[in-house]
């Protein structure tokens, strides 16, 4: 029996058993009949969850754009296979078809090798989402180059940092992008952050915005010219299973972001089952997927699975309320998007406008919705679930991470019942485990624990790019034996799991992952600050937002506070991006501490809510008056 795409739920329980039972096989399986590989594995799985070493398909020889490209042009050369739809609706989209991808990704392969990029190397993308940011991607995986996407909402700090913890050689960047009303500098950023970076020796450059830009002699190249005279033919290079695909940063708790590097056959073989089987894609289809490329949603779901199995995948330019807060459904109108995935964040935003705005768009294409990266509230579900999806399409809450690669836990379309604020199921080879804290499992219904994963995935990293030590100890040391996943979540009596939010000091803000400790470290250096610390609270709209808390120096004591509070955002913008911006600064003159010196954030966190019942024992702080003080001072 063929289990690559589950059609009733009968199926979907046969597929789970017989993936836990023989996980090798299952895998074996589904690699097997539905991708074109070179040389076949030797083996399907070897691994160690104590040193999280993982070796999937190992000996198979493969191009994962073969997958995603080559093999569709016979039957789907004329199929569209990106559909573009840029920031401004009166600028017409663009329909690249297969054959045409094809093309232009070979040129760009080829423009790439005549950089001297060569298998291995690094390559950082720093582009807006346009057609260009996704044939680089290819192109990329192509010649067996690494490929680091950097959101293009990032500072050039960010941007720094992440080039040189990876060493890229090259940058791929735009004269600038545009996003609503705004155009942004993206090339001015790039200079900026290659002042710090030795190594980049030449900049590509794409012309988007037609901006005034300074271009590098030696260094900096318009992208276009050098594409006319590439060749449109490129023969791939072929790829071990386990070669490095690409490296992705996501914050972590503390330190400096984690380049979480994911490799091709594994990644290729999870991220293509899952989304055939979440999205429950056919053929004519167009799906929607209004990520970022600079996320992993973008990896995973614009691009890599879409186009393994031959689809139409939309790429969105664009922001939700821009021109107006319909163009979400505009776009569903005007493409008859049949799969549309977004974020609550989002789906909050659009519910607190006028209701016209979905009403006076045809949806009636619909058949799918989804929701990705942060708890979906019963709100905001029940405004997706009755408005877009007009109660007919089922909502696929879907819980994965960076880490994971593809998506872990999810309803399928027109398979799985859906229950709000559930993820519900595991997908067929996926085995989560509740932990409790004293690293036993939960058996118990409704009983939060740890989340974690008993059995390794195709897709899930493989290392932090240069620092495997940390690979281990942020993921497979808490629970030994199991991969620890951050976020807790209970069971209900059916066995749906709802995730509850991250247990460490990760905060999600508009569905953007941040790590309190690297903004505390931006905030510290600003010249009037001794101390912060900083919390998520929750926010109607972001899910949660920041809450900083800030001892000042005396030299900051006479100072406006108001100035202040622009000063400490407009260094995170700096040093990070407006995405990290705090809600809420108040200035304390202490911080609750233990008497080791660890900051209180439980405390913290609860006076940021406005809930003043029951901070647990606080006698034992270093200085529990401090406690009142910073609760009578709550903004
Ligand atoms: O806390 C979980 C939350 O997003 C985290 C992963 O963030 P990131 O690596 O940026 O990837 C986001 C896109 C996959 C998780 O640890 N998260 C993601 N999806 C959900 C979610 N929380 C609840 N429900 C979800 N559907």
């Amino acid at each position: 029996m063929s289990y690559y795409s589950i059609k009733n739920l009968e199926h979907y329980f046969k597929a789970y058993k017989k993936s836990v039972k023989d996980p090798k096989a299952f895998w074996d399986k589904i690699a097997d009949e539905n991708f074109t590989w070179y040389r076949k594995w030797d083996k399907v799985l070897e691994y160690d969850m104590q040193e999280a070493e993982f070796n999937w398909f190992d000996g198979a020889k493969l191009n994962i754009t073969k997958n995603c490209i080559d093999r569709h042009l016979a039957k789907r050369g004329d199929k569209t296979a990106i559909l573009f739809e840029p920031n401004d609706p009166k600028e017409e989209a663009q329909h690249i078809t297969y054959k045409q991808l094809y093309e232009r990704v070979a040129k760009m392969a080829n423009v790439l090798q005549e950089q001297g990029i060569t298998k291995g190397d690094r390559v950082c993308i720093y582009l807006p989402m346009i057609p260009e940011l996704a044939v680089s991607v290819l192109a990329c995986a192509r010649i067996g180059a690494v490929h680091s996407v950097v959101f293009a909402g990032f500072s050039a700090k960010a941007l720094e940092t992440r080039i040189n913890d990876s060493d890229c050689k090259i940058v791929i960047t735009a004269d600038g992008g545009f996003r609503g009303s705004k155009t942004i500098d993206l090339k001015g950023i790039v200079d900026d952050a290659l002042e710090n970076c030795p190594d980049v020796k030449s900049v590509l450059v794409v012309k988007r915005t037609n901006a005034e830009i300074t271009m590098k002699e030696g260094r900096d190249h318009w992208l276009q010219p050098l594409l006319d005279m590439a060749s449109g033919n490129h023969v791939a290079e072929i790829m071990k299973a386990e070669d490095p695909l690409f490296i992705l940063y996501t914050s972590g708790s503390t330190g400096k972001p984690k380049g979480m590097l994911h490799t091709t056959a594994g990644y290729m073989v999870y991220t293509a089952y899952t989304f055939k089987n979440v999205f429950r894609y056919e053929e004519n289809d167009v799906y929607w997927c209004t990520a970022d490329i600079g996320w992993i949603t973008g990896h995973s779901y614009i691009v890599y699975g879409p186009l393994l199995n031959g689809a139409t995948t939309v790429m969105f330019e664009g922001v939700p309320s821009y021109p107006d807060f319909g163009r979400f459904w505009e776009i569903v109108e005007k493409h008859k998007i049949t799969q549309f995935y977004t974020a609550p964040t989002a789906i909050r935003a659009l519910a607190k406008e006028n209701l016209d705005y979905v009403e006076n768009h045809d949806l009636s294409s619909l058949k799918v919705i989804g929701s990705v990266g942060e708890p979906i509230n019963e709100e905001a579900w029940h405004w997706y679930n009755d408005h877009v999806g007009k109660k007919r399409c089922p909502l696929v809450d879907t819980w994965w991470q960076t880490e994971t690669g593809g998506i872990l836990i999810s309803p399928l379309p027109f398979v799985t019942p859906t229950k709000p604020t559930y993820a519900s199921l595991p997908l067929p080879g996926v085995q989560p485990v509740l932990m409790d804290e004293l690293r036993n499992e939960i058996e118990d219904n409704q009983v939060v624990g740890s989340l974690c994963m008993k059995f390794p995935w195709p897709g899930m990293a493989r290392t932090i790019w240069g620092n495997h030590q940390r690979f281990k100890e942020t993921y497979f040391t808490a629970y030994p034996g199991k991969y620890f996943t951050g976020d807790g979540a209970l069971r209900d009596e059916v066995g749906y799991y709802r995730i509850t939010g991250r247990m460490d000091d990760v905060v999600i803000v508009s569905g953007h992952n941040l790590g309190t400790a690297p903004i505390e470290d931006a905030i510290n250096e600003h010249p009037a600050v001794a101390e912060s610390a900083i919390v998520g609270f929750p926010h109607d709209i972001k899910g949660n937002a920041l809450y900083g808390f800030v001892i000042l120096k005396e030299t900051g004591a006479g100072r406006d506070p108001n100035n202040l509070r622009k000063e400490i955002n407009e260094l995170i913008t700096d040093q990070i991006g407006p995405i990290a911006k705090l809600e809420k600064i108040q200035f304390v003159p202490g911080l609750p501490k233990t008497r080791s010196g660890k900051i209180m954030r439980r405390i913290l966190r609860k006076i940021a809510e406005g809930d003043f019942s029951n901070f647990g024992d606080i006698s034992t702080l270093l200085n529990p008056e401090i406690v009142e003080e910073i609760k009578e001072n709550r903004i």
